[in-house]
């Protein structure tokens, strides 16, 4: 089957390198101008046809689910003030009732523990899972619809993410691909290390928060074996797949912010703000002023 019907986005982390900000407050709801990080990737999702949307929450993480609710209090002020477009914000882009899906992760295991908390409400279909504090940029086509396009037009089944190259003192970062051949756009892999240093690293090609998976990993996942930092990784069960199911890196159209990291998240503010036509002269005016207090 090729469609992508259902997303797991897992949302668990502590967002430690947040702190204190994430001390209470979910590292996802972190804004990117002025949208919470997890709602972009519910967008991005949305947009690649994506119909149910299944939340891996950890505890104190309750603020994602109201966020996918309505805010009554907040929305009768709006109404009766006749906030048009602020009830909108607040509301126009919540999906039909019955599609989000929240479960738990009782303790944060890894990335692949996370996912494998989803087995059962994915069942034996192809599914996709984002990780909302990688942001991609892309103007012409959403990251995962691009994804999801290459997808469909793969010959057979098979394990699909996204990739790009990263610096090589980077590699103990990311999950890295070991590749047969270098495709333009579709890259097929051989084998796939989680964050090796830079010395034991196959390639730079890294992965990126976006994957297309086949329901098989789950019977990898069962095992529950802990690999690099003692976590279950993700990475692992994929390419304990291999070569039954062959892997292939996608280099996806668009530019990636890392928002798990401070500089990446600040700079995934300014090139959001710079998209916006509503901020885009506001935010070159900071940017100039700042340039010309560094250079005085
Ligand atoms: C996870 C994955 C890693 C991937 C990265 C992308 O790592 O385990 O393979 O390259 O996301 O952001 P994390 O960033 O959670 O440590």
């Amino acid at each position: 089957m090729k469609k992508i019907r259902k997303a797991v986005f897992p949302v668990g982390g502590l967002g430690t390198r947040f702190l204190p900000a994430t001390k209470t407050l979910a590292k996802e709801m972190l804004p990117v101008v002025d949208k919470p990080l997890v709602q972009y990737a519910f967008e991005e999702a949305r947009d690649a046809g994506i119909e149910q949307f299944i939340f891996i929450m950890g505890r104190n993480k309750n603020a994602i689910s109201n966020h996918f609710d309505n805010a009554y209090e907040l929305q009768t002020i709006l109404g009766e003030k006749n906030k048009r477009q602020e009830l909108e914000q607040t509301i126009g882009w919540l999906p039909e009732a019955g599609n989000l899906i929240f479960t738990r992760q009782q303790q944060p295991l890894g990335l692949g523990h996370a996912v494998w908390c989803a087995r059962h409400l994915i069942g034996d279909e192809p599914f996709a899972v984002l990780l909302a504090d990688d942001m991609v940029l892309a103007p012409q086509k959403p990251c995962l619809k691009q994804m999801v396009e290459a997808y469909a037009g793969l010959k057979g089944d098979g394990n699909l993410v996204a990739v790009q190259n990263v610096s090589r003192e980077h590699t103990s970062r990311y999950g890295i691909l070991a590749t047969k051949d270098e495709k333009p756009q579709l890259v097929s892999a051989y084998d796939m290390v989680e964050k090796p240093k830079p010395d034991n690293a196959p390639s730079t090609l890294a992965v990126i928060g976006r994957y297309i998976l086949q329901p098989d990993i789950f019977d990898y996942l069962d095992k529950h074996e802990k690999g690099a930092g003692g976590e279950i990784q993700l990475t692992d069960a994929i390419r304990a797949m291999l070569p039954g199911s062959p892997l292939f890196g996608f280099r996806f159209d668009g530019i990636r912010y890392d928002c798990g990291s401070k500089e990446g998240f600040l700079e995934a503010n300014i090139a959001y703000a710079l998209e916006r036509p509503d901020l885009r002269d506001a935010m070159q005016d900071i940017l100039r002023k700042y340039a010309l207090a560094q250079a005085a």
